[in-house]
């Protein structure tokens, strides 16, 4: 009958003769029963979701039941259900459906691969061989339900990352959520990941749903992972092995289905050797791990991350910049990077809510950014009373910052600070006015 449509038609007698079939043909959409010798329809449909892409379900059932039709379509994630026996239109109008859905899928899937290659993937940037790396390690993961390591300095994108990969699996509508594990003392730490029940603590005024609850068919990012409890760490390596939680204080388990996601900016041989990090939890996250470079080892990026920030900024701020001048780019680049991606971002926020429009020049970059150290001007460093003066300081910039400061000191008092500064008055007073002349031309 269903021949006779226009579909291609491949049967299978069970689930185990259907699973053979799904791995060695290009199938679009699934149509089976539930009660199946061998393996049944509910085992079928756990096997291929944790496959990661499959086709659209349809189930039959003989059992009109709309509990075991929910149950279907939620945790197995089935397209739809039919009652048997089938009426035909019914089953005509489903497959349509379900076969569209199939071509927009290998659409979508098309035309991610395509943006790949042209250096974006979901919301990250890269067109570096580093990045397309990156990329690539995500759109094989995304897919499957298996938990991934993202490791890199600060502002890498290890959060975007991670996006990237909610979005791209079959979770992506469901809950993406994300845990900081960094400077929480270990119960709060628990009941923000486990839940807790009333009174399972001093300050447990009321029950309370944990991350894990929160994300259920979703997926859970653990940021900084390296600074979570040790204790913790224990605990959550059983949730990852058992796929159940137990709120704090509680008698029963819940069982979550859940994607894990961890995160760190520490180097992780490190973090192992120190006993930040329990061996046993790493090994079972380690299993697919995604190391993000720096972005002063992939300095090539630069120009199309500039490009896609200034887009998104200028959405942000309701700006109209076009683009950044060549020699802006050029001192971007000489530039080390130490935070990253982020501190990318930053400057160019700062830079495109002062042009406002057209194009960000070297002014409207921090003005000592991109200059050679030494010519920087000095800065207060931790100790309070101290200048840093770097080689290649000049005399002038020297003396500025000392004089400032010592005016700091003495809450402006000026005739005490020429005191300490040795100097007279009406030469200090000389001093302040060439300073404010300087920062006026600077201004203008
Ligand atoms: N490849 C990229 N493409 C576009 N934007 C990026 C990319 N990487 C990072 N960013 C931007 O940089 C900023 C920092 O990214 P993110 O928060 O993901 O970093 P992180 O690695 O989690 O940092 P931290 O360790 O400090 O938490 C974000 O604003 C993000 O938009
Ligand atoms: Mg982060």
């Amino acid at each position: 009958m269903v021949s006779s449509w226009g579909f291609a038609v491949e049967t299978a007698g069970d689930g185990q003769e259907a699973l053979d079939k799904l791995s060695s043909n290009q199938i679009n959409v699934l149509v089976t029963d539930l009660m199946m010798p061998r393996m049944d329809g509910f085992e079928l449909l756990k096997r291929i979701t944790s496959q990661g892409s499959y086709p659209p379900a349809i189930v039959l059932t003989a059992f009109g039941n709309i509990e075991t039709a929910i149950q279907t379509m939620h945790d197995l994630g089935a397209f739809w259900f039919l009652e048997k026996p089938i009426q035909p239109s019914a089953l005509r109008l489903l497959l349509e459906r379900a076969a569209s859905q199939s071509r927009l899928a290998e659409e979508t899937e098309r035309l991610q691969r395509q943006l790949t290659y042209q250096g974006v993937l979901v919301d990250l940037v890269g067109a570096s061989p580093q990045m397309q790396q990156v990329f690539s390690l995500i759109r094989q993961v995304a897919p499957s339900k298996a938990a991934v390591l993202i490791a890199g300095e600060s502002g890498t994108g290890k959060e975007l990352v991670a996006r990237a990969i909610h979005h791209l699996s079959p979770r992506r509508g469901g809950p993406f959520v994300a845990i900081n594990c960094a400077a929480m003392p270990e119960t709060l730490m628990e009941s923000e990941l486990f839940g807790h029940e009333k009174g399972a603590f001093t300050g447990a005024v009321e029950r309370r749903a944990g991350c894990f609850e929160l994300s259920q068919h979703g997926t859970l990012l653990l940021d900084e992972l390296a600074e979570m409890p040790v204790g913790t760490q224990a605990k959550l390596l059983r949730v990852l092995e058992d796929s159940r939680v137990r709120r704090l204080g509680g008698k029963s388990e819940i069982a979550v289905d859940v994607r894990i996601i961890a995160s760190t900016n520490k180097v992780l041989e490190e973090a192992l050797a120190k006993g930040e990090l329990r061996e046993d939890l790493f090994y079972r996250l380690n299993v697919f791990r995604i190391d993000l470079p720096p972005l002063r080892t992939r300095i090539g990026d630069l120009p199309v991350l500039v490009s896609s920030l200034i887009t998104l900024l200028n959405r942000k701020h309701g700006c109209r910049v076009t683009e950044a001048e060549p020699n802006v780019i050029e001192i971007l680049q000489r530039h080390n990077w130490p935070g990253n991606v982020r501190e990318l971002r930053n400057i160019l926020e700062r830079a495109v809510i002062i042009a406002g429009e057209g194009t960000i020049t070297t002014h409207h970059l921090p003005h000592d950014f991109g200059a050679p150290a030494g010519s920087r001007v000095p800065v207060p460093v931790n100790e309070p009373d101290t200048v840093r003066l770097p080689v290649g300081t000049t005399v002038g910039e020297a003396e500025k910052a000392l004089i400032m400061l010592t005016l700091k000191h003495t809450k402006n008092n000026k005739s005490r600070a020429a005191e300490i500064l040795g100097i007279s008055l009406k030469t200090l007073f000389n001093k302040l006015k060439e300073y404010g002349a300087q920062e006026a031309a600077m201004e203008a």
